[in-house]
């Protein structure tokens, strides 16, 4: 028998969604853990294995809760912590594990540690990072161009320059003095204690990039993350961190190594899938996936179509990222930061079910912890006209009641407005009407979910097999000698795949019922198969 993995994170299946636009408990317009805890059925019912929560913390919630006033407590728009205990209990009732997002690269302008630091008390001072004057490459760097000037802001009290990696109520905490370090330790910690499993650790290339002039490469700033890793695990074994850290590819292996991630996303595969996509041509993906392979045995990638963020298509050539554009985002309000999709999964592929279906089985067939973020698994619409990326993050639609079922208060309290107008309005687009009806996108999704978590052959080796057909991606899997064969077909035309050697296997989940696979295995046009050893079932 070749050994299994067992690591829970390995054949996880993790949902990202954000309190505060995903259930309304009381009624005040904002959601929050009462709701999200009256809604764990539906996420059990789903079929994934963890959710992660975007901030939740005490914030002024400029962005989106990414400004962080207090690492220990809870938004009151959202309960308090206890709520948050109960919700985690109740989440781990039905086997759910929790994970939230750690950001320790900045905090709020308004939170305690700026406001003494600025104020000249020497104990805060070096929490952050000074500049006398103006450092002239200050333009340069910012993370979000269009919207974002500067990276040093001009702080009156303090009379120095401060640095903002992100925007400018976001100044940057400076990991290289040791009482911040002992500060990010005990908010490690704190959560831990409430029993969740790990942490998405935000902005991590930022958090570990050099803070000063005699602090000048990261790799000191990593062994600093890779400290946290080993208090995380002293102090609760099986919890984990999940990089956010769009990385050149050299620099992976010491974010795995040094810098201690057990789990990072997959940026390159993310970007590459969707030229993949674009083009109609499984070869960018193909590249990407030989790419990332090799990563030690305990670390694992996390595979994802879209998240809260823009799609930053940043790592692609020009010409690439004008073909994804093109095809996926050609009206400039579409765009964002010049490098970026704000849209989510539905409407890029133009609302159509076959290339919906196509990108989940995708996803989940690839090697790596497949992340879905909420409201993509029925389809839900983005609303261009909130800025930035907020365009994504409207409330889950729920059922045609009101507000799409999300809250019972006014229309005009509600924290983000729901989508009620178009192709995705909620009265057309919502969870009720897809429990009801059989041929429904939520129920293709939950059975591609349960699917793919009852294949042990996921957690086998993997190799891209050659095919003939440019369109279609052939992955083949083995445990136990035993083979999962999976074809997706990024063409808008039915082929005829060559040379995958399917003949005997029987299919476990594909886009229809097919004939058993012969010499060359049939597909439709944005059809896939995941053909199995009929032994193994
Ligand atoms: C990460 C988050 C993003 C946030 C930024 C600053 O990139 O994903 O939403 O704005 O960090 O915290
Ligand atoms: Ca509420």
């Amino acid at each position: 028998m070749d050994s299994v993995d067992d690591r829970w994170y390995k054949d996880a299946v993790l949902y990202e969604l954000s309190v505060r636009t995903f259930a309304d408990g009381n009624g005040d317009g904002i959601g929050d853990f009462r709701g999200l805890t009256q809604r764990l059925d539906y996420l059990e019912g789903l079929g994934v294995t963890a959710i992660w929560l975007l901030p939740f913390q005490p914030s002024p919630w400029r962005d989106d809760g990414y400004d962080v006033t207090d690492h220990y407590g809870v938004h009151p728009d959202f309960g308090d912590i206890g709520d948050f205990v109960r919700f985690v209990e109740h989440a781990r009732d039905r086997g759910l594990r929790v994970i939230i997002d750690l950001v320790l690269n900045h905090t709020s302008r308004e939170h305690r540690w700026f406001q003494a630091a600025r104020r000249g008390d020497p104990r805060f001072h070096d929490y952050y990072v000074w500049a006398d004057t103006k450092p002239p490459d200050a333009e340069r760097g910012v993370v979000f161009p269009g919207v974002q000037k500067t990276t040093w802001t001009y702080d009156r009290a303090a009379r120095r320059y401060y640095f903002h990696r992100f925007y400018d109520f976001q100044p940057d905490l400076n990991i290289a003095s040791p009482a911040v370090r002992d500060e990010m330790e005990k908010i490690i910690g704190f959560w831990l204690n409430l029993g969740i499993s790990g942490f998405r650790v935000d902005a991590v290339p930022f958090l570990v990039e050099p803070t000063s002039a005699t602090n000048t490469s990261p790799g000191p700033n990593l062994d600093w993350l890779g400290t946290f890793r080993s208090y995380l695990s002293w102090r609760s074994g099986d919890a984990v961190l999940l990089g956010e850290a769009n990385v050149p590819r050299e620099q992976i292996p010491d974010y795995f190594g040094r810098g201690g991630l057990h789990m990072m996303f997959d940026f390159e595969v993310n970007q590459r899938l969707w030229l993949a996509l674009a083009r109609q041509e499984a070869a960018p993906l193909v590249e990407a996936l030989r790419d990332t392979s090799g990563i030690p045995g305990a670390d694992q990638w996390a595979m994802f179509l879209r998240n809260n963020d823009e799609l930053d298509l940043g790592r692609l050539s020009d010409d690439e990222r004008r073909t994804v554009f093109r095809r996926f985002a050609p009206s400039k309000r579409m765009q964002l930061y010049d490098r970026g999709i704000r849209r989510r999964l539905a409407p890029m592929l133009g609302g159509d079910r076959a290339l919906q279906e196509l990108a989940f089985a995708l996803l989940l067939a690839l090697p790596g912890t497949p992340v879905l973020f909420y409201g993509d698994e029925i389809g839900m619409g983005d609303d261009l006209a909130l800025p930035e990326r907020l365009a994504v993050r409207t409330p889950m639609q729920w059922s045609e009641a009101p507000n799409a079922g999300f809250s019972a208060a006014p229309r005009s309290q509600l924290a983000q407005p729901v989508i009620s107008r178009g192709a995705f309005a909620y009265r057309d687009v919502n969870v009720a009407a897809e429990q009801r009806e059989d041929d429904a996108l939520l129920l293709f999704v939950q059975r591609a979910i349960r699917t793919r978590r009852r294949l042990r052959e996921l957690k086998g080796t993997w190799e891209p097999l050659r095919v003939r057909e440019p369109s279609v991606l052939a992955l083949r899997y083995e445990l136990d000698a035993s083979p999962l064969v999976t074809l997706h077909n990024l063409g808008s035309t039915a082929v005829h795949v060559h040379g995958v050697r399917a003949q005997g296997l029987v299919d476990v989940f594909a886009n229809r019922a097919y004939q058993p696979p012969r010499r060359a295995v049939e597909l439709d046009a944005y059809g896939f198969r995941w053909l199995r050893d009929p032994a193994a079932a």
